[in-house]
């Protein structure tokens, strides 16, 4: 039976640097508050006006290109964001679109920094079906546009950034490589923790103006106690069901919400953080987009190579959380 293969990855983040300080124009704030928090020092923005469907075709241009591949080889679109273009339809038909394409099927998933995880499970399942032989994954964000810039909002809003990352998926009948395992959860008891509540269905649009549901709401502290818990289970399981020790793993690539997440996953399974790629110093939380930047800035490094053991792992809003194994 054929796996699932990433052939093609590729990122893309807006050129605008916001560095830590710069926030300090709305927001009561430090950089070494920030950065002792979070490990974050900058982040990017899209000058505005921008479409998150056209940076997620920045993205996949990339991709395609490593892939070798046209857009007409594409056989679904699957687009992971939190911040889509419009209230609906998704972006993945705004991607299908730009990408030049007539009637491929293109699906838009809600997971929000599970995001690639969820997308990555459903194209293997779809591959190792034989019902589809190359996917297009992309997570892209713009967060810039729904963070609260009123003196409140400082806690989410010094977190995240925009960017895009795309995977070209294809079948291989390699044994042993590609997609191995993957593993989802989610828990819609803690939805309204980590949440942007409007606009809703709940509401009339009338009332939307000035709403204070539409500005973003984490409850810090209790996502990342769960962030934390979940995503070490994850990996457990995804290393359990490989048989995998925690050494033997070549890279870890975590969802970047918070330096010292990873941080604290690397202790309980006591790996020294080389083990780990990180980037969220240079473009905070990019929710669907961080592990496909993560990833092609590792490939771009030399840090993935033909048949290394590769874990990657996320936790976000919903909640959702889950990983996935791989063999380069
Ligand atoms: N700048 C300066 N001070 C800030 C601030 C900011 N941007 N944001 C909050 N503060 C203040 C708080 O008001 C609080 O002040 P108080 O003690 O006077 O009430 C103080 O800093 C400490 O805040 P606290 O919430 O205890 O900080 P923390 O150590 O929990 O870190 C987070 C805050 C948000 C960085 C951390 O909880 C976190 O990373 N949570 C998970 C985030 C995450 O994973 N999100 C996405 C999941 S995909």
């Amino acid at each position: 039976m054929a796996s699932a293969c990433i052939t093609g990855l590729g990122m893309y983040v807006p050129p605008k640097v916001v560095k830590n300080d710069d926030l300090k124009a709305f927001y009561d704030t430090s950089d070494e508050w920030i950065y002792t928090r979070s490990g974050i020092q900058e982040r990017r923005w899209v000058e505005e006006p921008a479409s998150t469907a056209e940076l997620g075709l920045y993205a996949a241009q990339e991709a395609l290109k490593m892939a070798n591949k046209k857009p007409s080889d594409i056989d679904l679109i699957i687009f992971a964001t939190l911040s889509p273009d419009m209230y609906f339809p998704g972006s993945g038909v705004l991607l299908q679109n730009l990408l030049g394409l007539e009637t491929t099927p293109a699906l838009d998933i809600r997971q929000q920094c599970s995001g690639f995880i969820y997308g990555l499970s459903i194209a293997d399942q779809y591959i190792r079906t034989g019902m589809y032989q190359t996917i297009l994954l992309v997570g892209a964000e713009i967060q810039s546009t729904w963070i609260d810039y009123n003196p409140e909002g400082r806690t989410v809003g010094v977190l995240f950034g925009d960017g895009a990352g795309a995977a070209v998926i294809e079948a291989t009948n390699a044994p042993g490589r590609g997609v191995l395992s993957t593993h989802l959860y989610s828990q819609g008891a803690y939805a309204r923790e980590l949440c942007v509540a409007e606009p809703s269905s709940a509401t009339r649009r009338h009332e939307l103006p000035g709403s204070y549901g539409m500005r973003p709401y984490m409850n810090g502290k209790e996502v990342f106690r769960h962030a934390v818990q979940r995503m070490g289970e994850a990996v457990q399981i995804a290393l359990a069901t490989q048989k995998w020790s925690p050494e033997e793993v070549d890279l870890y690539v975590l969802h970047q919400a918070n330096i010292r997440i990873v941080q604290a996953i690397a202790e309980f399974f006591h790996l020294p953080m080389e083990k780990f790629y990180n980037n969220i110093h240079k473009y905070g939380n990019t929710t669907a987009a961080s592990i496909p930047i993560c990833l092609t800035e590792a490939w771009q490094e030399g840090r993935l190579k033909s048949g290394h053991k590769v874990i990657l792992a996320a936790f976000g809003s919903g909640f959702t959380w889950g990983s996935a194994a791989l063999v380069w």
